[in-house]
């Protein structure tokens, strides 16, 4: 009696202060397993004079419920705080602001080559390409450039080591020194000696130059435009002109053209924009003289007509333009190099 009454206080005892289900498992080998203090009191009842057995049988069964029932409660109250400790562990904070996706963007050399892309399309003129590395006859030669021209020396321009000729898109093998085309107007000449007339296309892409100071990269990007055929006159091609720079710098600004020199179109023009910053007024970017030098252009050369093959019935306008300098006057920046040197904090501006 005595006994089972300790060992059913310190089955209590145990049992409440336990904070682990592993040691409860443990405490309930301990009383109610194979071998458990309690289970043993119940196989010693055999030793017992039988007419107490009843009466003490009834008595360890209680406490056996007792230990149960303790084991039960205890068991759920563990598993609750187990739960309730770990929606603690795992709260979210609904109110922290959410992680951001880094958006990439477009570089702002290519918004602009979508830009002036954008308008000429709806002009009616395709988008054409042309290899960067030429050879001296599309480069040179049939844009009527001279052999004397500064353009040709080797210090202008990047020669390839291996002066081998090569072939072009049409299986066209020539026999003269390759180099990173200086200008995209071999592309006219690719162009005109593919296709009948008439043609209208535009060509952006990257050209090469041996120069490198703050407005000059070795690197650059024009825009090359071509439009030939019957009846073109230079009218057509102030008319486009004036039309593409007032779209592009989104304001009503004067243009004028003032007579110039290509070799391979002729007349040929620069063409100025009122400066977009101080619209005229004068100011540093436009050393005080309100205008802007924005492309080259002109009517095709006859020269080039005859290196192509069109006939002389036909006429052309063609203009080339720097996207580096019109993205600079766009959006105010000061150093062509930041365009090329990946720095986020100039890029994400953009
Ligand atoms: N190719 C000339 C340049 O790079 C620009 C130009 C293109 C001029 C077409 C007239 C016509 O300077």
């Amino acid at each position: 009696m005595e006994t089972l009454n300790r060992l059913t206080a310190q089955a209590t005892a145990d049992i409440q202060a336990c904070v682990d289900s592993n040691d409860l498992e443990q405490l309930r080998v301990q009383y109610l397993g194979k071998k458990g203090l309690i289970t043993e009191l119940m196989k010693q009842l055999g030793t017992v004079p039988p007419e107490q057995r009843p009466q003490l049988g009834a008595l360890i069964n209680e406490a056996k419920e007792i230990v149960q029932g303790l084991l039960q409660d205890r068991k759920i109250l563990l598993s609750e705080n187990l739960l309730i400790e770990q929606l603690r562990r795992e709260q979210v904070d609904v109110s922290l602001p959410g992680r951001q996706v880094a958006r990439g963007g477009l570089h702002p050399i290519t918004q602009t080559l979508q830009r002036i892309q954008n308008f000429f399309h709806q002009l009616g003129f395709s988008t054409v390409e042309g290899p960067e590395v030429e050879d001296d006859y599309h480069n040179f030669e049939a844009l009527n450039i001279p052999a004397h021209h500064p353009a040709r020396a080797m210090h202008d321009t990047f020669y390839m080591k291996d002066a081998q000729g090569c072939y072009d898109a049409q299986g066209c093998y020539f026999d003269a020194k390759r180099l990173l085309r200086t200008h995209t107007s071999p592309v006219q000449i690719r162009t005109m000696k593919k296709g009948q007339p008439p043609f209208r296309m535009i060509c952006p892409g990257r050209v090469y130059r041996c120069d490198s100071d703050i407005t000059h990269t070795p690197m650059f990007h024009q825009v090359e435009g071509l439009w030939v055929d019957k009846n073109i006159s230079f009218a057509d091609l102030k008319g486009i002109l004036a039309a593409f720079l007032r779209f592009f710098f989104e304001k009503e600004l004067e243009v004028r053209f003032r007579p110039s020199y290509f070799p391979f179109t002729e007349p040929s023009a620069e063409v100025d924009v009122q400066c977009v910053a101080c619209e005229g007024r004068g100011c540093r970017i436009c050393s005080h003289t309100g205008w802007l030098e924005v492309l080259g252009c002109g009517m095709v050369h006859p020269k080039v007509f005859e290196h192509t093959g069109v006939d002389a019935t036909y006429t052309g306008l063609a203009f080339g333009l720097g996207v580096e300098r019109f993205t600079m006057l766009r959006y105010g920046v000061s150093d062509l190099r930041h365009f090329f040197e990946n720095d986020l904090k100039f890029l994400s501006q953009f």
